[in-house]
């Protein structure tokens, strides 16, 4: 199937699923992958840390879940740029953010992860979470590198592939997983997981230093974890 009518179905079912997105993938990510979606989101706004002052890029932002608890963990003394390709996913973002009373301090603009229309070396701080799957992730992580000033900071939690899905029999793992998420959203076949290590692999290849990771095993050996992962740009 070419890329653009994977664009066009992908996007399809993000502006069905905007409606009952922040209620959703709560219920999906305990019953599914056992871990609280709350535990995800802070682990990322806490590993960011912005600082005030600080231009901050969230990536994939949804409902705007991410920008807000990045907000709350600057006291609002920061700036939120958040992209996404769902336009109805940044409305609700919007309406979410302007409820809070610190809608100022954000702005959403509806881009690709993969070619962000930003200038190099204009953000401090890029987040992402429960996204990248659905996106080439070496060509996302250099778009991050790109915009990112040096010494500045990239945290992004994501879905990742099981291990056993790389060994021989892995097939029948992926498939076991495939049936196991049937129904939900997160079934989509255009996804691109990767493992734990995999991971690792692509943020140093893609230039960051100091990578690091906290992973939420999965729920059942053979099914997705999540990890946060996180570096920085260096300096020189
Ligand atoms: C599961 S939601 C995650 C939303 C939010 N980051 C969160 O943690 O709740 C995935 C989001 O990725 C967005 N998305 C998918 N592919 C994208 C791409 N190539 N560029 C930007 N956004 C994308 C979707 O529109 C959707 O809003």
């Amino acid at each position: 199937m070419p890329e653009q009518t994977h664009i066009k179905k992908r996007i399809a079912v993000f502006e069905s699923w905007s409606k009952t997105y922040n209620q959703s993938i709560v219920d999906l990510m305990l019953k599914k992958f056992g871990v609280d979606y709350r535990d995800a989101i802070l682990g990322v706004a806490r590993k960011a840390a912005p600082q005030p002052g600080e231009e901050v890029l969230d990536i994939a932002t949804g409902t705007g879940t991410v920008a807000l608890a990045l907000a709350e963990e600057a006291n609002a003394e920061c700036r939120i740029m958040g992209i996404d390709i769902t336009q109805s996913m940044l409305d609700a973002a919007r309406k979410n953010v302007d409820s809070t009373g610190m809608g100022d301090i954000f702005e959403f603009r509806q881009a690709s992860a993969e070619e962000l229309p930003f200038a190099d070396n204009s953000y401090d701080v890029v987040t992402s979470s429960l996204a990248l799957h659905h996106t080439n992730v070496p060509a996302v992580l250099r778009e991050c590198h790109r915009v990112l000033r040096p010494g500045g900071r990239v945290v992004i939690a994501d879905v990742t592939a099981n291990r056993t899905w790389r060994c021989p029999v892995g097939a029948f793992y992926r498939l076991m997983d495939q049936l196991y998420m049937l129904g939900t959203e997160s079934n989509d076949l255009f996804c691109q997981f990767h493992t734990q290590e995999e991971w690792m692999g692509l943020m140093r290849n893609a230039g960051f230093a100091g990578v690091e990771q906290k992973f939420f095993a999965p729920k059942h050996s053979w099914s997705r974890g999540i990890i946060i992962v996180s570096g920085a740009k260096p300096s020189a």
